[in-house]
């Protein structure tokens, strides 16, 4: 949620700012702005939208000369949180004097009391933001120390940020720190970035540096010296970055979410590579080692998790349950954290994110690992704040997920979670030939993926007779219920139709009373011990005249009910998840391009959400 650039080198700071900004538009997108440290001192420029229109603003205001000129700046797209999507509001905002200015990600939840402080000396606020207090206060903190200040300051903040503060008085460094809003520092020759996303330092550097929380690091073009709040050296390890720019552009795709719906055949094998022994019906997890007294001690799986990750939780309950015969619930992250939840040392919790930033989840995780709880998590992002405070769990290896509607990482999650329940399963009830046979179908993953991939027009085509309606139902049983919530969820985000995923047998207790003739009613009827039970839920839908589009399984189409229909390769239930899920991606994929949406960057939404 969010987005931060900085540069410091040599070259023009403001073409580097606004391709980092481009990269993570993804993050938010209701205003952007840059500051440029410049000879005569601090200068920004704000708008409100897209990039494009700073972009504009900055041909328009920023002569050539200046342009060369200024090697040093900070840069941020915002997803308002306090204050309308102004330019106002927009980052960066300055201190009294403006001689100082910061972006920030997060939130600073005392600002109320910092801002009455503050005003009560005099200071008039420009906007309604969190950020503007915390700006304020490092400028009242500054005694010719840009670093002692920001210090100073953030020892008065609670909340969680990510700032790059710009100090017109010491124009050589740039200071940027970070508490729960990830910050990565890039180094170059004769040149240091900084971006809360590795996305935005692909083009310019591998060697990178994962800023942890409580980081304060002042840098130059040569040097990056980190400090802690007590402003005591800490050392921190140079990685590797381990991208190419190819894993963050569209690759010739007209939209990312396209791109990633079409990688999905790659990023589950890469999910599944390396972790499935055939010949012993087992999965090879090193992030999930225990010992056969420790997997017979686990009474109980909770999965948490937000959105798509809380739907990919919900397969995985089914997973885990029929499999590995281990009770297991799923929760919503933020319920969990706020309900006092009952969780005890045989317990499992398994954190489930994309990005590995939920706020939700983080603080779910937090809670039971206070309840003494075993936490592991299952993350794309590797280095996140989720990967980092569970400190053990699987990652999915989806590659960097672009699109704010989230696809690759639903079919990782789901992917990972069937490995994970192989492999609790085998620890404990299930047999070695059934383990083999869920191996092997799980190896075949890619394949029955690219089955679907491959009805990509017919599938266009079937969203062209569903394109105008306002309203969608999506209707599933057993594990392809919450795959059933995730299509409707897809649809909803990036479409604008109002989509609700049901399971299949509760229409008729309500929700059928909304149906009109023509309403889409999406079912999801493969081939499964209930699959008649789906058939008469479908029957019922279709005589009060909804148009039925069902995906089933090859070899079992209903074509006297079915107005639509999409072909799923035969596989058993709780692998079908995942073909089924790529299937209504492609669904809402066309339904929002027909409509002309905006979908790789949804209205009102941004990728991660790391505000409660
Ligand atoms: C939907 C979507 C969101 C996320 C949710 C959790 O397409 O992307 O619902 O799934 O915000 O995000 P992560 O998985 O990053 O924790």
């Amino acid at each position: 949620m969010c987005g931060i650039i900085g540069y410091i080198g040599s070259r023009p700071a403001t073409p580097v700012l606004i391709g980092g900004l481009k990269r993570l538009e993804y993050r938010g997108y209701d205003s952007a702005g840059i500051a440029l440290a410049e000879r005569t001192g601090l200068s920004t420029f704000r708008s409100v939208g897209k990039v494009s229109r700073l972009v504009d603003k900055l041909k328009a205001e920023l002569s050539e000369k200046r342009h060369e000129e200024a090697t040093t700046g900070i840069a941020h797209t915002r997803w308002a949180t306090h204050g309308a999507p102004t330019e106002a509001n927009a980052h960066p905002h300055f201190d009294k004097s403006r001689k100082i200015c910061i972006v920030h990600n997060g939130i600073i939840e005392n600002y109320r009391s910092i801002r009455e402080r503050l005003q009560a000396k005099g200071h008039k606020f420009d906007s309604d933001t969190d950020t503007e207090a915390l700006s304020r206060l490092i400028g009242e903190s500054y005694n010719g120390d840009i670093r002692k200040a920001v210090i100073q300051a953030l020892r008065q903040v609670e909340g969680a940020y990510g700032i790059a503060v710009l100090c017109a008085d010491e124009p050589n460094k740039m200071i940027v720190a970070r508490m729960g809003s990830p910050l990565v520092v890039g180094m170059g020759d004769d040149e240091c970035l900084v971006a809360s996303d590795a996305a935005a330092l692909v083009a310019h550097t591998q060697r990178v540096i994962y800023l942890d929380d409580g980081d304060v690091a002042v840098i130059t073009p040569h040097s990056v010296d980190i400090r802690n709040l007590d402003d005591e050296p800490i050392e921190r390890n140079v990685a590797e970055l381990g991208l190419d720019v190819s894993a963050v552009e569209k690759g010739g795709y007209e939209h990312y979410m396209l791109k990633e719906i079409f990688e999905q055949p790659e990023s589950v094998r890469n999910a599944l590579r390396g972790r499935i022994d055939l010949a012993e019906g087992n999965a090879v997890l090193a992030g999930l080692s225990a010992s056969p007294a420790e997997l017979a001690e686990i009474g109980r799986i909770i999965l948490v998790g937000c959105g798509t990750s809380l739907h990919a939780g919900m397969v995985g309950e089914f997973a885990f349950e029929d499999v590995a015969g281990i009770s297991t619930e799923v929760q919503q992250a933020a319920e969990f954290r706020y309900r006092n939840p009952i969780v005890d040392r045989h317990d499992m919790v398994i954190a489930i994110s994309q990005s590995g930033e939920t706020a939700d989840t983080l603080a779910a995780i937090r809670k039971a690992k206070e309840k003494g709880t075993k936490v592991f998590g299952l993350v794309n992002v590797v280095g996140s704040a989720i990967a980092r405070e569970t400190g053990r769990g699987v990652f999915i290896h989806a590659g960097p997920e672009i699109s704010v509607a989230s696809t690759k990482a639903f079919t990782g999650q789901v992917s990972v979670l069937l490995l994970m329940a192989l492999k609790l399963g085998r620890g404990r009830r299930l047999s070695q030939e059934h383990g083999m046979e869920l191996a092997a179908e799980i190896n075949r993953l890619p394949e029955l993926i690219e089955f679907v991939l491959k009805q990509n027009d017919a599938i266009a085509k079937v969203a062209e007779r569903m394109s105008k309606s306002e309203h969608a139902f999506f209707l599933g049983r057993g594990p392809m219920h919450p795959v059933a919530l995730e299509g409707a969820l897809k649809l909803k985000e990036i479409s604008y139709v109002h989509a609700e995923g049901y399971h299949a047998a509760e229409m008729k207790h309500g929700p059928i009373a909304l149906l009109t003739p023509g309403t889409p009613v999406i079912v999801l009827a493969n081939h499964s011990p209930v699959l008649e039970k789906v058939w008469g839920n479908a029957e019922e839908c279709k005589a009060r005249g909804a148009r039925i589009i069902a995906v089933v399984t090859e070899g079992h189409a209903h074509t006297d009910l079915t107005d639509d229909t999409i072909i799923l390769p035969k596989c058993s239930p709780l692998v079908a998840t995942i073909p089924a899920a790529v299937a209504l991606q492609l669904l809402s994929y066309h339904v929002a391009r027909l409509r002309g949406c905006s979908i790789d960057q949804p209205r009102n939404l941004a990728k991660s959400v790391t505000v409660e």
